[in-house]
């Protein structure tokens, strides 16, 4: 099937689209996630991709996946790894990878309870399952895969479609803590795709831990995207030098070295990240650690903390080690 990319980003991005239940899609709404930037994207993955002189993919930093879906339905990926440092959302793969029916028959019936009941005995649910995955957490099992384990997937996709925004977030204990969303008729269980989802991944290797890991599955046949936390826009948060996720500005200069690493493969890599000199235009971190390779600036649309909960447009950074095709470079 010769695929459409206009349909395939608009699939991705959660729109209505003609073949729209063909293609797979995020599963998860994770913060941070990529899909808008799919368009900037595009134009700037290596040409080796069509050719298939690349043909392994590998991504650090997973998240909902929003660019792992693109490529891997676009080009003709033979292997694939993708990681993570969260632990519930790495769960949350694996599952879908391996046990998708089971999993979408927890599902179902949490949807059947919610469909069945008014607002406040929705409201009841969604508390009742999050009290449950907060309270088993501490004595979870998560080194052992088995029947617990998808059912707290379960309950994860469950909250992730029903709780306020679709937002997964923990609290420093590590609990889920995002309130209930007032959703109607959320679709809390989207089978085709999950089903879709679960074929793309039967050969994916699914790593949980550091980014670094990911450096054994790299030659020079492979394309790195690779997406971290961000370095904290306001002024406030970069004083305590960590992002939500906890990744400090340590861990973007270890990142830095990786990417040296990965270049020295022989792979090709691409790295985004948010403009620091959005909020302070003499901030050249991320320029002068990555002098040596091609720098780019984008616009993207997102939140802006330190002015309110305002949208907005800001830069974001795309950072290459291989050859800009063309396109002048926006600063
Ligand atoms: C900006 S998000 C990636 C979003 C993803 N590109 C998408 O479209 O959904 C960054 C991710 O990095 C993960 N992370 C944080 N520290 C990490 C580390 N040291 N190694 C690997 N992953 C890490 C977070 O759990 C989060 O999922």
């Amino acid at each position: 099937m010769k695929i459409n990319r206009q349909q395939l980003i608009q699939s991705i991005r959660g729109k209505k689209t003609s073949r729209e239940e063909e293609y797979a899609k995020p599963f998860f709404k994770w913060a941070g996630g990529k899909s808008q930037l799919l368009y900037e994207f595009d134009p700037r993955f290596p040409e080796e991709l069509s050719s298939g002189s690349l043909n392994r993919y590998i991504e650090p930093f997973i998240g909902g996946g929003a660019v792992f879906f693109y490529i891997i339905q676009l080009f003709h990926i033979r292997r694939s790894v993708i990681c993570d440092i969260n632990t519930e959302l790495i769960l949350t793969w694996q599952v879908v990878k391996q046990d998708v029916q089971p999993l979408i028959s927890i599902l179902q019936g949490l949807q059947e309870e919610y469909d069945a009941c008014d607002l406040t005995g929705q409201q009841n649910l969604f508390y009742q399952v999050r009290e449950d995955l907060n309270r088993e957490k501490p004595v979870f099992d998560y080194t052992s895969y088995g029947e617990h384990t998808i059912k707290r997937a379960a309950q994860l996709l469950f909250l992730n479609k029903t709780c306020f925004n679709g937002l997964f977030r923990l609290n420093s204990k590590g609990e889920f803590n995002v309130p209930f969303g007032k959703y109607k008729k959320p679709n809390i269980v989207n089978e085709k795709n999950l089903l879709m989802v679960s074929d793309l991944l039967a050969d994916v290797i699914i790593l949980h831990g550091d980014f670094s890991k990911c450096l054994d599955y790299i030659d020079d046949r492979s394309f790195v995207y690779i997406d971290p936390p961000y370095r904290p826009l306001n002024k406030t948060s970069s004083f305590t030098g960590y992002s939500q996720d906890g990744f400090s500005e340590h861990d973007q200069v270890r990142l830095f070295d990786f990417y040296k690493k990965v270049h020295e493969t022989g792979a090709k890599v691409m790295l985004s990240n948010s403009d620091p000199k959005n909020e302070n235009p003499d901030d050249n971190f991320f320029d002068d650690l990555y002098q040596d390779f091609l720098i780019e600036r984008v616009l993207a649309k997102r939140f802006i903390n330190s002015v309110g909960e305002k949208r907005g447009f800001i830069n974001e950074l795309i950072i290459r080690n291989y050859q800009d095709l063309g396109k002048k470079v926006i600063r």
